[in-house]
């Protein structure tokens, strides 16, 4: 399907520093990408070179297939037909929810129907003549939604639109705003520095680093198959085991590991997450049988267990004596400190990187 947003090389400096760093993205109808990073590195100003209210220095915007801006072209934000929402969303205090709603049409149109239908999808129906001051944090949100929503925008930017909200309003009003999105076939690209909300809106994720993007995938795809060790750490605790390729192979507690590729002598980092790490019972000093799967198992001692309500983080040292490991286990399970358990690794959720 045709892009409704499309950037192509975008670049952009502040005093001589490079801060977006040639940045290619493509958002279809319908579908949600995040621009996810640590602070810095450059999304916002992404978002604000798209929205119009910054000019990039070198690259292009399309917008609906049309370009918006390149070197000779720069359409005002007014006239780029894109949706704005950003963290101080700031409603207009003097209006009712109805009138704030209503802000973005055209005069001449009659709101009424559009507003209901709007205040319906974000949960609102019967607040049209409230005032912003009589609403929670979570119900201004979704009249901010809707006002953004109004002119039926093609193109949706989000900047860190959730982060005003408590925990557990969050998780609610996120949901509720993408279902509004997909439902109005909307293209949305969404700023965010929690992993958590990109996993849990992105049909994409394009991961941003010093200005570039570094990996660009679904959700599960970027979480199960990371490019490089930055990559695995920004979305999990990981672990990290130290070995040396021999004939493209290097010896860990847990066997041996692939590194196709890599030259003799080269050190590696076998990365892999606590949640993929598998814990099983000492018997008489056999832990359970290697499979394909899972590898051979490794004899570790419990050093520290700590409960964290829906799961237990376990940290382990191994019988080699160096290397440490933490697995996530479900919270019934809270072994004391001093016990001895068998672990091992999904091999397909295991990453070697040169270091
Ligand atoms: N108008 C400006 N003038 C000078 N420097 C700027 C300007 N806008 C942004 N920067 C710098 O560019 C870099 C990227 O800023 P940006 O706001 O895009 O980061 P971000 O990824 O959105 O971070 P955060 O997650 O903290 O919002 C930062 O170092 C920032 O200080
Ligand atoms: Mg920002």
């Amino acid at each position: 399907m045709e892009a409704r947003l499309r950037t192509e090389g975008l670049v952009r400096r502040f005093r001589g520093e490079t801060v977006v760093d040639g940045i290619d993205l493509a958002v279809a109808p319908g579908k949600v990408t995040c621009l996810l990073g640590p602070s810095g590195c450059g999304k916002s100003t992404t978002l604000r070179i798209i929205a119009g209210v910054d000019r990039q220095d070198a690259g292009c915007v399309w917008l609906n297939g049309e370009v918006v801006s390149d070197d000779t072209r720069h359409l005002p934000p007014e006239a780029r037909g894109v949706g704005l929402m950003f963290q101080d969303f700031a409603l207009f205090p003097h209006l009712t929810v109805a009138q704030n709603v209503a802000f973005g049409l055209p005069k001449r149109q009659a709101a009424g129907a559009r507003v209901a239908e709007l205040l319906a999808k974000v949960d609102l129906t019967g607040y049209d003549d409230k005032h912003p001051h009589e609403l929670s944090g979570g119900e201004q949100q979704r009249v901010a939604l809707a006002r953004a929503l109004a002119p039926r925008p093609r193109v949706m930017l989000m900047d860190e639109p959730f982060s005003g909200l408590d925990n557990r309003l969050r998780d609610g009003i996120r949901d509720a705003t993408l279902a509004v999105l997909k439902e109005e076939g909307t293209a949305v690209l969404l700023v965010t520095h929690e992993p958590d909300e990109a996993m849990r809106m992105a049909d994409e994720i394009a991961l941003m680093r010093g200005g570039k993007i570094v990996q660009q995938a679904a959700p599960y795809n970027i979480y199960n198959a990371p490019i490089d060790p930055a990559a695995a750490a920004f979305f999990s605790d990981i672990n990290k085991l130290s070995g040396v390729v021999h004939g493209a192979l290097t010896q860990t507690p847990f066997g041996q590991f692939l590194a196709p590729g890599v030259p003799d002598g080269t050190a590696v980092d076998i990365i892999f997450r606590p949640q993929h790490v598998r814990i099983d019972f000492d018997r008489q000093g056999r832990g359970p049988n290697p499979t394909a799967s899972d590898g051979a198992p490794a004899r570790g001692v419990v050093q520290r267990a700590r409960f964290m309500g829906k799961e237990s983080l376990v940290e382990f040292l191994m019988d080699d004596g160096v290397s440490v490991v933490t697995a996530t286990v479900p919270a019934v399970f809270l072994p004391k400190e001093g016990t001895i358990l068998w672990l091992s690794i999904r091999r397909d959720r295991c990453f070697v990187f040169p270091r």
